[in-house]
């Protein structure tokens, strides 16, 4: 199978690039990524000598280089997008741009290739705040930061070419991944690198906000089913089932590494900062039999330890500009971040 990956230089992307192209001997893969500041080609160094990879430097926007590209692909899965919800506060055009002009020019392109399968990776975060009960895939999309209405917006984009086109999209949404290779901005790597150099960790208000954490290997295997498996026009949640506090997540983190909880710094709440998420995961249980191999202690630590191992990985990231103008820009000039 020749599968079109969009955004595999990032965090979630490479970690399925290196996944399909170690478990399906007769899959090659395209990667069609931008390199924005989130990608990094050192998420996929070794890869670049295969016959069955290749990497093409392209904006998702691009109709004609997205015409080229995806020549002879039978499937594309769908990961490029601006990703962080801080940034997307600090100015929504960019995430608007790349996530619903970006989905909508890369579904024409895959419509006029005749590609047929074109998986949606999509998040949780479209439902918005959810104060009891879990989100079923029918439910209200209620996003509240710019960066999830634009997620929104894609996942509405995609699904209407499945029911007006019949094209065969395929839609997910996951819950909040943790891993190796993410970039240091995001709240769990932020949280193990500062910690690592004893700086502090900036706690959104009161910390009681819940997420259900995924390891990224988990999204990934559930991927890999829905690209196989998946029913087009179907919508599958994808979480770990077992949502923690902010405040509970930093704690445990701090306490797996022996670091004291006074590295934990209160700061004022983010702007519209949903409250809870929690996802129905059923579906991809029922029909496609997935659910997470990677239990939560275990997989956390195995995150702490490719951080601690991989200083060379993240040390340039933090040291770089496009850190530093983001972190002046979202924090001041506070020296722990
Ligand atoms: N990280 C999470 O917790 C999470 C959870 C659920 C869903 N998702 C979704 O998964 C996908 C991947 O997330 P991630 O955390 O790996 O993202 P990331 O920010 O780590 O990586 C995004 C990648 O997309 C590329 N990119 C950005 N704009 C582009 C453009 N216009 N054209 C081509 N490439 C472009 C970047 O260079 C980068 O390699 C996103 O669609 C995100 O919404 C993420």
């Amino acid at each position: 199978m020749r599968v079109a990956v969009t955004g595999g230089l990032g965090f979630i992307g490479s970690n399925f690039v290196r996944h399909m192209l170690g478990k399906h001997p007769g899959c090659s893969i395209i990667n069609i990524d931008k390199l924005t500041y989130a990608g990094n080609p050192a998420n996929l160094r070794g890869l670049e000598r295969s016959p069955r990879y290749k990497w093409a430097r392209a904006d998702v926007a691009d109709t004609s280089a997205m015409r080229r590209l995806l020549k002879g692909a039978d499937a594309v899965v769908h990961f490029a997008a601006e990703t962080h919800v801080d940034r997307s506060i600090l100015g929504a055009a960019e995430f608007v741009r790349t996530n619903v002009l970006g989905t909508q020019v890369l579904l024409d392109a895959a419509r006029a290739c005749g590609v047929s399968r074109f998986v949606h990776v999509g998040t949780d975060e479209v439902y918005g705040s959810v104060p009891r009960g879990k989100s079923r895939e029918s439910d209200n999309l209620l996003p509240n930061s710019p960066y999830a209405a634009s997620k929104a917006a894609a996942d509405l984009v995609a699904r209407s070419y499945f029911r007006t086109y019949g094209f065969p999209v395929i839609i997910t949404r996951c819950s909040n991944n943790f891993g190796p290779c993410q970039y240091p901005e995001k709240a769990l790597p932020l949280l193990v690198t500062n910690a690592l150099e004893d700086r502090r960790f900036p706690l959104y208000g009161d910390g009681r906000q819940m997420r259900d954490w995924l390891y990224v290997q988990d999204h990934v295997l559930a991927l890999d089913l829905v690209l196989r498996r998946g029913r087009p026009g179907e919508i599958y949640n994808i979480g770990a089932g077992a949502p923690i506090t902010n405040l509970e997540l930093v704690s445990k983190v701090l306490k797996l590494m022996g670091k004291p909880s006074s590295l934990i710094t209160r700061v004022p709440d983010r702007p519209g900062h949903d409250r809870r998420y929690a996802l129905d995961c059923s579906k991809i249980r029922r029909e496609l039999g997935w659910k997470p191999v990677y239990e939560f202690e275990r997989a956390l630590r195995l995150s702490v330890e490719w951080y601690a191992h991989n200083r060379e990985w993240w040390e340039p990231l933090k040291r770089h500009t496009a850190y530093k103008q983001y972190c002046a820009r979202q924090y001041g000039a506070k020296k722990e971040n």
